[in-house]
């Protein structure tokens, strides 16, 4: 896997009669390897989601490529069946858990979904035993979550239901986008903790999302620092927080009320 964005560049216009533009990513370019974990970190209003979208062919861009293996997933990915498996090998863990289901379902009915994506011909038990054990990876008991609707849940729980569509997919890439932000935070390391098994264990390559610099230090193995739209600055967790070159990257740094040494300081 590996994933190249040139001179990506969003521009939204503010309706047909405003001359107003938001130039809301301008000219990124980044490469992820494959079982990289990246950070993309910025303010609110950065361009972060924006970004996120374009690269899961959600958004088109205005200007820019994104080549996810080799093939441009604008232009390229034309036919139902490569948008399929883009669809099964990229995969998104948005912000808001409660926007990711529809309340008139049951919860697990995302988890069919991905296995239908996954186009295997299984039997109905083999496909509910594949639910209930993607369900206990992620630190739930099936008998807790199947048949509950999602205002029955948690954040938390509907958060970790939504990376068990990632251990049935196993999906070469994941974007979380501010994946713990609307979560408890007695909920949010576990979150963070799911991320990096499947990472350990499928080799997923994860760009995660996050306004807290002091998250991605301890998750990431490259940190993206993007203001209005660019990226300023780029390195190692430990370039970016112990030497950072950038102004704006210095003010994230100097906000962070303390570095985070171990896991149980992001609870
Ligand atoms: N659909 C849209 N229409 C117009 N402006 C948008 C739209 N989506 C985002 N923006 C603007 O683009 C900029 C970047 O937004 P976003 O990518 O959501 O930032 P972030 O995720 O870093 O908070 C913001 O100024 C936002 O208001
Ligand atoms: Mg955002």
């Amino acid at each position: 896997m590996r994933l190249v964005v040139r001179n990506l560049s969003k521009t939204f216009s503010m309706g047909f009669f405003s001359r107003r533009h938001v130039e809301a990513v301008r000219d990124v370019s980044f490469e992820v390897k494959g079982g990289e974990i990246v950070s993309l970190v910025g303010e609110s209003g950065s361009g972060k989601t924006t970004t996120a979208k374009m690269i899961l062919r959600l958004l088109p861009p205005t200007r820019g490529e994104i080549l996810f293996e080799g093939k441009d997933v604008w232009r390229d990915l034309k036919e139902r069946e490569e948008l399929r498996e883009f669809r099964r090998k990229m995969h998104a863990v948005f912000q808001d858990p409660f926007a990711s289901y529809n309340p008139f379902y049951p919860v697990e009915r995302t988890l069919w979904q991905a296995i239908e994506l996954l186009g295997e011909d299984l039997s109905k038990q083999d496909k509910l035993n594949l639910i209930k054990e993607s369900l206990l990876r992620v630190g739930l008991d099936p008998k807790d979550v199947l048949g509950k609707y999602p205002h029955q849940l948690s954040g938390g729980q509907k958060q970790r239901i939504m990376i068990a569509r990632c251990w049935i997919l196993k999906p070469l890439f994941i974007v979380a986008d501010e994946p713990t932000s609307m979560i408890d935070a007695s909920s949010r390391g576990g979150i963070i903790k799911l991320l990096e098994e499947m990472r350990e264990e499928n080799g997923t390559s994860i760009m995660f999302i996050t306004h807290d610099l002091g998250l991605a230090y301890y998750v990431s193995d490259r940190i993206f620092v993007m203001k209005d739209g660019r990226i300023v600055e780029e390195g190692s967790p430990d370039e970016i927080v112990l030497s950072p070159k950038h102004e704006y990257t210095k003010t994230l740094v100097s906000s962070i009320p303390k570095l985070y040494k171990r896991m149980e300081d992001l609870v």
